[in-house]
């Protein structure tokens, strides 16, 4: 970029690695905050009950669709949720017919809607070598769910335990750690270069643990796996501003109802569709690497999902602070919006 200090910033079009849209009610409300920045995004099947088989997927992918505000030009990415009774055919034929992008690891129990997630993972090996003979990537929430295990060392403990076991016995599985914490993470991403990414939220770029603790808990900052210290921080704004092919964006954006958040045991998300893109652009622009936006929002991830980029374009401009809800309604109740903390200068030109 010749301009030092830009101003505007075009760039293709984004696309979402990693997100929630839930459904009825709550996917009609937060659905059109992602359609109008995001080209395409990777859809989590973690509904109740879980999206598993083709069918469910082209059936949620149809809901998705009905529900995009007119005129809206956005594709769902759908992925199926992996379950010891997962059948390779049917895994298969939703990757054959187009219907699947991605197959969603959630260890049992490690987050919300993760109940009927995998326990013992020799249970799921087929499934795993069928998806590497086609070339289907598994999106993995890589956190052990063992009780003895502290919270904020699950992602570094899964990674010894359960990923790279997996990625020595089934080497041609593209893996995509999704929403990495750690420096642990991204020192695996950066010394395995084969077949394997990472996605990082955009809030994980801003906040540390203290945001969640210090002075008062703050459940709207609570989200799984949970922010770490700040030098894990660090790591990722590092690797996200690098340009480094295998680090790209997956918002994770996750709306709970604020009831459901501010509860004595409240829901782990955070909803950052709406502001996302104002925020990512604060943070590469801190650290003077506005020029790598692109590649993490637009260019890596269809990269690594053998996808064309968009052929669209958005226009970043930078002013006066971006006036964003605190919250949004939803049928179903107020949804807050992720508060970075600072004032938000870019906005995305209409
Ligand atoms: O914070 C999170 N919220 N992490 C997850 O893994 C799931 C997500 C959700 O579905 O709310
Ligand atoms: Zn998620």
């Amino acid at each position: 970029m010749s301009d030092r200090n830009p101003t505007r910033l075009t760039i293709r079009r984004p696309d979402d690695w990693h997100l929630h849209l839930r459904d009825g009610a709550m996917l009609e409300a937060v659905l059109p905050h992602t359609a109008a920045h995001f080209g395409r995004a990777i859809v989590m099947p973690n509904l109740v009950p879980p999206v598993v088989t083709a069918a469910q997927a082209a059936a949620y992918r149809d809901r998705i669709q009905a529900a995009l505000p007119e005129g809206a030009r956005f594709t769902p990415l759908m992925t199926l949720y992996l379950t010891e009774e997962t059948d390779p055919a049917d895994v298969a034929r939703a990757h054959a017919a187009g219907i699947a992008t991605a197959v969603k690891l959630y260890p049992a129990g490690a987050t919300t809607n993760s109940a009927s997630g995998v326990r013992d993972f020799d249970k799921v090996r087929a499934v795993l070598e069928t998806m590497a003979e086609i070339g289907l990537p598994l999106c993995v929430h890589g956190e052990v769910t063992d009780p003895a295990i502290d919270i904020f060392d699950r992602e570094a403990v899964f990674i010894d335990r359960v990923l790279h076991p997996i990625r020595k016995k089934v080497p041609d599985l593209k893996v995509v750690m999704e929403h990495v914490t750690t420096q642990d993470a991204v020192d695996y991403v950066r010394d395995h270069h084969k077949n394997l990414a990472a996605t990082i939220t955009t809030h994980h770029l801003i906040i540390n643990r203290n945001h969640i603790l210090a002075g008062g808990i703050r459940p709207h900052f609570y989200c799984l796996p949970v922010a770490k210290r700040e030098t894990h921080r660090v790591a990722l704004v590092e690797a996200a501003v690098s340009g480094d092919k295998r680090f790209f964006l997956g918002t994770d954006s996750a709306p709970h109802t604020d009831a459901n958040k501010l509860l004595p045991c409240g829901c782990a998300g955070i909803f950052s569709a709406p502001n996302t893109m104002s925020c990512l652009a604060e943070v590469f622009e801190a650290t003077g690497r506005l020029d790598k936006l692109e590649a993490f929002a637009s260019l890596n991830g269809p990269r690594f999902y053998g996808l064309p980029a968009s052929d669209e374009t958005i226009t970043l401009v930078k002013g006066a602070p971006v006036a964003y809800p605190a919250q949004i309604e939803t049928g179903v109740g107020p949804v807050t919006v992720f508060e970075p903390g600072f004032p938000l200068h870019w906005r995305v030109e209409a």
